[in-house]
């Protein structure tokens, strides 16, 4: 095995090659929790999952720490640790719900406002003179180190030091704009259900695949085939089916196509592919969306909102958006080689129904743990997880287009084929794992 060293991880991470033991070292692991989840803005949730005050959510914030999104009486919204100032306990339970009054932890009954600030300890007679001072924080149900919000999606972190979230999204931010511009009253809200489901590989298989567009047409040839074959059979006027079947086949495109989408890569690693094109811009556009559009943002502004089409945007190393389809994916490691992915769909405010029909279908056909996309990337990442136990090579590479990405003033643009996406992803890996805030800028 390899040793883990403290602050210099070149002899694991190099320009072009990444060693195996970043997928299957358990003590690696859990270094990337402590100093890349224990640093980053994770994402947590989205406002609209907790309309009125006493709404809440939870999830965990990285592996194991559980955390509660609540919205306090006066409609702020809070992240706070969900552990009980008592003994620890855990005090919120479900996923998500209501809850009147004030939070209680189930074991003593200690009671907190929804800003996580202790409000009644039972008996509290049995502390006089013990000396202890039931207004010190450590006593509530602590806040995040950082919590914001951008147009509706929350990020929190445990990190004092991290730069604020705007500066942190950089020019990824633009991605957030565009899908909730997409809406013609500027806003997005959860709609449906979350589709959950555990991946048995390491948590970064998902993020390195999201623009790697090498394999779209090796993986999903399959599918696409089937669904060129259905699309073939259809009469004229199956209209609707052409429409929903229309979603498979540019996972099919070539590699020329894919090339021209490019990437583009920023600081904290994030990126994404697509822009001028992607495999999202050949959709026919409902006229009833797009007339909503004009009537609320003009002509010109609703077709450069509608051109910019990116495939999926990462914000590293929680969230991947998919703008034009208006879902996102969570990813929430577990082990070394154990993670999951939570599918989440949102509705165009102001928008006709069909386009949320359209974001469920594309969900279920793709993102669906029994769909026909996704579960051919799952069997692959569990594929290089069984692989990566060889010693054949200690070594996974990623050359493609290299020396060939071009920096610009805040952003780093490449070939759609390229593995600009990894050299991103790594660079920020690098700079957490290093603790070294000039690295995330550094350009590679
Ligand atoms: S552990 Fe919560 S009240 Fe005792
Ligand atoms: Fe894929």
């Amino acid at each position: 095995m390899q040793s883990i060293p403290d602050r210099n991880f070149d002899s694991l991470v190099t320009p072009t090659r990444l060693h195996r033991s970043l997928y299957t070292d358990p003590d690696i692991f859990e270094l990337e929790m402590e100093r890349i989840w224990g640093e980053a803005w994770i994402y947590i949730g989205h406002e609209s999952q907790i309309p009125e005050p006493g709404d809440y959510f939870t999830t965990n914030i990285n592996h194991k720490m559980p955390v509660v999104m609540i919205r306090a009486k006066d409609h702020t919204i809070h992240v706070l640790h969900n552990r009980c100032g008592h003994k620890g306990a855990k005090v919120v339970e479900s996923r998500s719900g209501h809850v009147r009054g004030a939070l209680r932890c189930a074991y003593h009954g200690w009671t907190y406002r929804f800003d996580g600030s202790l409000q009644k300890v039972p008996n509290e007679k049995g502390y006089e003179g013990t000396g202890i001072d039931l207004s010190d924080p450590c006593y509530s149900m602590q806040p995040l180190a950082q919590t914001s919000s951008y147009r509706g999606f929350v990020f929190a972190t445990l990190s004092q030091s991290a730069p604020d979230l705007e500066t942190w999204m950089g020019g990824a931010k633009a991605c957030f704009d565009n899908l909730c511009d997409r809406a013609p009253e500027g806003e997005v809200e959860v709609a449906g259900g979350v589709l959950r489901y555990e991946h048995a590989c390491n948590w970064k298989f998902i993020l390195e695949n999201l623009n790697d567009t090498m394999h779209p047409m090796v993986v999903h040839e399959s599918i696409v085939k089937a669904a060129e074959s259905y699309i073939a059979t259809l009469p004229p006027e199956a209209a609707e089916q052409r429409r929903e079947a229309e979603i498979i086949p540019p996972f099919g495109a070539s590699y020329e196509k894919f090339e021209d989408s490019g990437i583009t890569g920023f600081p904290f690693g994030h990126h994404y592919d697509g822009g001028k094109t992607s495999i999202h811009s050949g959709y026919a556009v409902d006229p009833d969306y797009y007339n909503a559009m004009v009537a609320a943002y003009g002509k010109e502004r609703s077709e450069d909102i509608l051109a910019f089409n990116t495939h999926n945007v990462l914000f590293y190393p929680s969230l991947t958006i998919k703008c034009a389809v208006q879902n996102i994916r969570v990813v929430r490691p577990i082990s070394v080689d154990k993670f999951v992915v939570e599918s989440w769909s949102f509705r165009l405010k102001g928008a006709p129904e069909s386009m949320l029909q359209r974001t469920l279908l594309y969900s279920r056909l793709i993102n669906s743990a029994m769909g026909m996309v996704g579960p051919d990337d799952l069997e692959v990442y569990r594929r290089a997880q069984e692989g990566l136990a060889s010693s054949a090579s200690e070594w996974v590479e990623f050359h493609r287009q290299y020396g060939k990405d071009l920096t610009q003033t805040d952003r780093i643009v490449g070939g759609g084929t390229s593995d600009l996406d990894m050299r991103t992803q790594y660079r920020a890996w690098k700079a957490y794992m290093e603790k070294s805030p000039q690295g995330h800028t550094r350009h590679a």
